[in-house]
């Protein structure tokens, strides 16, 4: 980060809003709470997770050994106990709160369903024998692919109680990305959904599954296919059955199997700054404490809240904040299945009104497209229940936070903007609603026990307000990831090896105020996160070099009104380059291929064909050149090492945009961003003489 050493933020946001008093008087944690509970931990920050670790989890076999560090980074936390999480999340609530609802259900056609704790205990019981009897044994990996409904949960649970490692994979996620997705794991069985509904249109999941297994999935014994939709599936015999068929016969009891506290609760893919995304592995026992005492002290669930956090379970946000730590605390949760303007814009208020939500968590990009429909809709509904609200996924803007705070939450609720990653399992900076002013945009300070810092290049803390500099993470922390499945060097190289081990990278930059908040600026590797979801530049300029026409792909970021970021392609054909018409119908078909080969999320909203892309001599792309070009901004670097300088007037010429909409003026804030990223050595190119194919230009 050499080129950011004097970079100072340009933010300046001086709103500041304390807790609201009526909130303050009945939060979980108060003022001295929270200052106890940083004391502790600064004190004996092992001892501090410790003693929660005893308190909060019930374990068959309780821990001697706190933290293992014998082979950091890959450390371990509480190694000799035995627990199982499912056990925590369910068993737990029985005898005091078998009645409550744990989960309220609403498809997005409009049906409900409401699940009590001792229902859904039963459920998954009997779901856990269902993947006993198709074999599934302790350790072995399941791939989950299914709709945000109950069911998931259920799977993932099942899971969990029978010591099998679940991955599930978004369902928007294409046929091959979820074939790369069980190979890389290794997985045996697949949960699966005829379908789920998803504005207005049923997604169909198992199709694209059976896409994904004809693909080349050796590993794949059994399919287990949930109905949903009821619309008609192929059933392959042998290999496929329905889920309501084999749970019918098993018992609603299951014994669950007592694992060893660093046991793998699961894997999660998640896109990094090469082309194939990286299987984060999580452990049980820290995760399970970080999601419940977060789910706590984020959320300050009551007894009678009902909490709605939006996310997918494809994500990380709806494993931590939907499947696990709100169950452990013993919530009830909403799930909802569909998209947030289904039949319109008012659905998520009606959800809010219907149900009662008291406490909603979603990501800027919802907030965003909603308020663009303006305040008159979520006016027509009653949101007095509403006491918090929460974002997670990517920056908040202060216009999207003020308008979240007027009129969604009336002005009486607070916002916590949670600052975490998949790979740091639960929320990591944030407000704690009771306690800390917030400031719109600022994720405010670390929970107690997280001890982040901002670094420079040779990892001294930047201290002068306003520079910016890494997110490091000092200590370990319970619910950290434990490794990258099968690729540890990659672990130690992606998150470690930068300070030679002494801090974890989280791969965000970020500066300081004078309160000492935290602001994070967005991402120092080549990960853009369009509408809060991750996608790796080199994921997609891969997908976009295994289309049998392009040579050679470059993908940056732009500013984008709603997703946040959004996807920006100058692709090189190994043809000549169309004109009019023929482009347009070109790049509409490489943004259906970049859809149909890794995901919709994932398609570029402009593609700029060129003769060549912007290179040093040594060969280097430009990336900064290109995101400039890209954002509309002035070219400020120096441009005399470009190998090809005509290329600067091709570049700038017009691009395939499906709005035809000109490049947003470039924010100070984002220059900053562009003037920060270093460049990247080698740009996706095809290799010579092989045919195009998706995997091989993936590994390079
Ligand atoms: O860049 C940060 C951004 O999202 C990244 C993590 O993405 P993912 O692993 O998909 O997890 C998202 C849900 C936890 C981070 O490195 N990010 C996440 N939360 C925030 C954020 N950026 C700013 N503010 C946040 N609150």
């Amino acid at each position: 980060m050499a080129k950011q050493k004097n970079i100072q933020s340009v933010l300046h946001e001086e709103r500041k809003f304390a807790p609201p008093a009526a909130f303050a008087r009945k939060a979980n944690l108060k003022s001295k709470d929270l200052d106890a509970l940083y004391a502790r931990a600064a004190n004996d920050y092992v001892g501090f997770w410790s003693d929660l670790a005893r308190e909060e989890i019930v374990w068959q076999r309780p821990f001697t050994r706190e933290l293992d560090d014998t082979e950091a980074p890959n450390f371990r936390w509480f190694t000799d106990g035995f627990l199982n999480v499912s056990y925590n999340c369910l068993d737990v609530h029985l005898a005091e709160r078998g009645d409550k609802t744990a989960i309220i259900f609403e498809g997005e056609p409009g049906d409900t369903r409401r699940i009590s704790y001792r229902e859904l205990h039963g459920q998954v019981c009997q779901f856990a024998n269902v993947l006993k009897q198709q074999g599934v044994n302790k350790g072995d990996r399941v791939v989950i692919y299914m709709p945000l409904i109950p069911e998931a949960v259920i799977a993932m649970q099942a899971c969990a109680r029978i010591g099998a490692v679940h991955s599930v994979v978004f369902g928007g996620f294409s046929a091959h990305s979820l074939a790369d997705r069980i190979n890389d794991a290794g997985a045996r069985l697949l949960i699966t959904a005829d379908g789920g509904w998803r504005g207005g249109h049923s997604v169909e999941l198992k199709a694209a599954a059976d896409k994904a297994l004809e693909a080349g999935c050796p590993t794949i014994e059994r399919v287990i296919v949930y109905r949903r939709t009821g619309r008609p599936c192929v059933m392959r015999s042998g290999r496929d059955s329905w889920w309501h068929e084999l749970a019918a016969g098993q018992r609603i009891q299951c014994e669950p199997e007592w694992v060893d506290a660093e046991h793998p609760l699961y894997l999660l893919y998640t896109s990094g700054s090469t082309g194939k995304p990286k299987g984060i592995q999580h452990a049980s026992a820290g995760y399970l404490l970080q999601t419940k005492l977060t789910s706590r002290w984020v959320f300050d669930l009551k007894d009678d809240d009902v909490f709605w956090c939006t996310a997918d379970v494809g994500w990380v946000t709806g494993h931590s904040y939907v499947a696990y730590g709100p169950l452990a605390a013993g919530t009830t949760l909403l799930m909802y299945e569909g998209a947030p303007t289904y039949p319109d814009g008012g659905r998520f208020w009606k959800i809010c009104q219907e149900h009662g939500v008291t406490i909603l968590y979603t990501a800027p990009t919802a907030i965003r497209a909603l308020m663009r429909l303006g305040d008159e809709v979520p006016k027509k509904y009653d949101l007095s229940r509403l006491r918090l609200l929460g974002s997670v996924g990517e920056p908040i803007n202060p216009e999207a936070w003020m308008w979240y705070h007027r009129v969604i939450g009336a002005g009486r609720c607070p916002i916590v903007d949670t600052w975490w990653q998949t790979e740091t399992g639960a929320i990591m900076m944030t407000p704690v609603p009771g306690v800390t002013a917030t400031k719109p945009g600022s994720c405010t300070r670390p929970l107690p026990g997280i001890f982040a810092d901002i670094v420079d290049d040779e990892g001294r803390s930047v201290n002068k307000v306003g520079a910016g500099g890494y997110l490091v993470i000092k200590r370990p922390w319970p619910s950290m990831l434990r490794t990258i499945w099968g690729d540890n060097e990659r672990y130690l190289n992606t998150y470690w090896e930068k300070f030679h081990n002494r801090f974890y990278v989280a791969g965000d930059s970020a500066h300081r105020d004078a309160d000492g908040y935290y602001w994070i600026m967005g991402r120092i590797d080549d990960v853009l996160n369009v509408a809060g979801h991750r996608l790796g530049t080199m994921e997609i300029e891969s997908a976009l070099v295994a289309h049998v026409h392009v040579a050679e792909a470059a993908v940056v970021g732009r500013q984008h009104e709603i997703k946040g970021e959004s996807v920006f392609a100058y692709v090189v054909l190994n043809k000549a380059r169309p004109q009019g018409a023929a482009a347009d119908a070109l790049a509409d078909e490489l943004r259906r291929w970049v859809a149909d080969q890794l995901s919709p999320i994932a398609r570029p909203d402009d593609i700029h064909f060129t003769d060549n892309l912007p290179k040093t001599r040594s060969g280097k792309i430009m990336r900064r050149l290109l995101r400039a070009l890209a954002r509309g901004e002035a070219i400020t670097q120096d441009v005399s090492t470009l190998e090809n300088p005509a290329i600067l007037e091709q570049l700038r010429g017009a691009k395939h945009s499906p709005s035809a909409a000109p490049a947003k003026k470039a924010t100070p804030k984002a220059k900053v961003k562009a003037a920060r990223k270093p460049p990247r050595k080698t740009a996706v190119k095809k290799r010579p003489a092989k045919p195009a194919r998706r995997g091989e230009s993936k590994r390079r």
